[in-house]
């Protein structure tokens, strides 16, 4: 993948170097990579990509087999170091943090390949994602926060339209049900940036939902 229209999202220029800062305001994008590379051995997955996403918008990776996309969430999500280059949420600079710093710092992402706890049912999956946001194990705060934790659960799996299979295994739901209940765990995390790797892998076009109803539910979480 290069940084050609292909990315679907406005390439940019990358900034001379030194040039971005830890922002908030409206103007700072949610993302902005800046000529992230990935080589592996001879074979070069991402080249120079230097893109931007304003916050609150929705943008398409587009490409082939082959073309980087799953590489360049990688990056995104710490999962890959990228060989050179650099990734800024909201302005800070996040490149080659671990996954879980990633997290903790609010990018959100689904895998390719479902990424459930199977012998968990719907609902703990959810719950354990809502939780890995509250970070006093006290046990009198953690039980006060409990009903609070329970509540974001339901709600990411009412985003996506598994309320009423909460208690069921999660090993039973159906493919498009487990892809749904992956973007519930990752709304459950209250992510600012939420990067979904061909969320629609194998689905059939009535197991899809639009991305409206996603991206409208995520405020609430
Ligand atoms: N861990 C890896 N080691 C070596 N090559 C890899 C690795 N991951 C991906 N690749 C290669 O990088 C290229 C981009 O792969 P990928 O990002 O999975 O593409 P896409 O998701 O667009 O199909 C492919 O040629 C793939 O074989
Ligand atoms: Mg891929």
């Amino acid at each position: 993948m290069t940084a050609e229209p292909s990315t679907g999202a406005a390439p940019r220029p990358a900034p001379a170097a030194g040039g971005a800062t830890v922002g908030s305001g409206a103007g700072t994008p949610i993302l902005r990579t800046e000529g992230l590379t990935v080589r592996f051995g001879g074979l070069t997955a991402l080249n120079n990509v230097s893109l931007e996403v304003p916050r609150g918008e929705i943008r398409a990776i587009i490409g082939p087999n082959g073309a980087g996309k799953s590489t360049f969430f990688n990056c995104l999500t710490g999962v890959l170091r990228p060989t050179s280059g650099h990734v800024r949420l909201n302005g800070e600079d996040v490149t080659g943090l671990p996954p879980n710093r990633i997290s903790q710092k609010g990018i959100a992402r689904s895998y390719q390949v479902t990424n459930i706890l199977p012998n968990a049912t719907t609902l703990e999956n959810v719950r354990i994602a809502a939780q890995s946001r509250r970070h006093s194990w006290a046990l009198l705060t953690h039980h006060r926060a409990y009903r609070d934790i329970l509540d974001k659960a339901e709600t990411a799996l009412e985003a996506v339209g598994l309320r009423g299979k909460a208690d069921e295994l999660a090993a039973n739901l159906s493919h498009g049900e487990q892809r749904n209940l992956e973007i519930g765990i990752a709304l459950a995390t209250e992510p600012q940036l939420l990067c979904l790797d061909e969320p629609t892998a194998g689905m059939s076009a009535a197991e899809t939902p639009t991305p409206c109803s996603w991206s409208a539910a995520s405020p609430r979480i």
